[in-house]
């Protein structure tokens, strides 16, 4: 499966503030949920769970979706993020007008926003890529509260996959496993010839990006490039999980993407179609705006002040700061 944008895609229609209800008080119950005392939900969460709710598909709303999570009702959450989640942490999106990586080309030297992942255009010049490489070097940035609020429902057991599309590495920063997640679009832990195919660690390759060298091969001297998905070029094979994940998963969170570029984009309408998604985002996006379903939560605006209400609704404030303290303090401790 090849990767490929689609810059023209606009979104057709807009829908948002309608997706949200305030819990009408019809709510179903759900009984003893793990000794504790019973839970009341609302009559969107009831037909999820079958007990008490209208048949039909009853609008959810952020704080449904948090009753969901933290109830247990959903323990095979899937996540699909983009550029957007890393923003807080300092690295520009692609396609944000003014701050987006693709507004501001000139200090690439690019003729045109998707060029600094071409294959053609590498070869023919390979520092526009190489120079977006040295800004990512790991240990530039840190995970934010997002990441950490994917770490932590990993934590509770509840992440059955994190697919990103960041080439960041900070899902991997933020303690995730890598048998959580599926770097869609690659990453620097590797990099091969584009010519003989040799591959080589990516330390191999960092000194001379740090340097501001092209990496060569040592055999054939052709360039090093590393396993980043280009235009054109094939997903990593880990990828295909997506075949066994969407079709099981119970939620589908997806979290600062423009949902521009496939097959990524597609998979948001991999998920069964009576399965909650939650799209967090600064705007409206792809198959969600023109493509609604009955079970879509939309929360737009500032990611972090989204996933920080997501966070308390959850009732998750307290163990949020003191991960974020853990694993604050270990970056720190490391750099020492
Ligand atoms: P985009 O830049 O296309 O989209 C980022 C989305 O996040 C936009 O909708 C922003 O509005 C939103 N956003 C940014 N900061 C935010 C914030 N603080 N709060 C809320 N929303 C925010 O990035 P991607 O969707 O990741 O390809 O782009 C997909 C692919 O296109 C990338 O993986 C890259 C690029 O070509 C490769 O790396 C191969
Ligand atoms: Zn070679």
């Amino acid at each position: 499966m090849a990767l490929w944008g689609r810059p023209a895609v606009r979104a057709l229609r807009l829908w948002g503030p309608g997706a949200h209800v305030i819990c009408d008080g019809k709510g179903g119950h759900l009984g003893n949920v793990g000794g504790r005392r019973p839970i009341a939900f609302s009559a969107g969460v009831s037909g999820i769970l079958g007990n008490g709710g209208s048949s039909k598909k009853e609008k959810l709303s952020l704080q449904d979706i948090a009753e969901l999570i933290r109830a247990r009702a959903c323990q095979r959450v899937v996540v699909m993020v983009g550029a957007g989640i890393s923003t807080p942490s300092g690295i520009p999106d692609f396609r944000s007008p003014g701050s987006g990586r693709y507004s501001n080309l000139q200090q690439y030297d690019i003729p045109y926003p998707e060029a600094i992942f071409e294959l053609s255009f590498f070869l023919y010049n390979p520092k526009p890529f190489l120079s977006l490489a040295k800004k990512l070097y790991p240990g530039n940035h840190r995970p934010n509260v997002t990441h950490y609020f994917l770490r932590l429902l990993h934590d509770k057991g509840q992440l059955l996959r994190l697919y990103t599309q960041n080439i960041d590495g900070l899902e991997r920063a933020s303690g995730i496993p890598a048998s959580k997640l599926v770097e869609a679009h690659g990453s620097f832990a590797s990099a091969t010839c584009t010519v003989c195919r040799r591959t080589a660690p990516g330390e191999n390759f960092w000194a001379d990006v740090l340097g501001d060298r092209v990496p060569y091969c040592p055999v054939c001297g052709g360039i090093m490039k590393p396993d980043i998905v280009f235009f054109g070029e094939s997903l990593p094979e880990r990828f295909l999980l997506h075949v066994v994940d969407f079709p099981m998963t119970d939620l589908l969170l997806i979290l600062g993407t423009s949902l521009q570029v496939e097959p990524f984009a597609s998979l948001s309408e991999a998920v069964r179609s009576s399965v909650p998604r939650l799209l967090m985002n600064r705007d409206m996006v792809g198959p969600l705006a023109w493509r609604p379903r009955s079970r879509d939560v939309v929360q737009l605006g500032d990611l972090v002040h989204s996933v920080e209400r997501l966070v308390e609704l959850l009732g998750w404030t307290e163990e949020m700061k003191d991960l974020v303290q853990q694993e604050t303090g270990k970056v720190t401790g490391c750099d020492k």
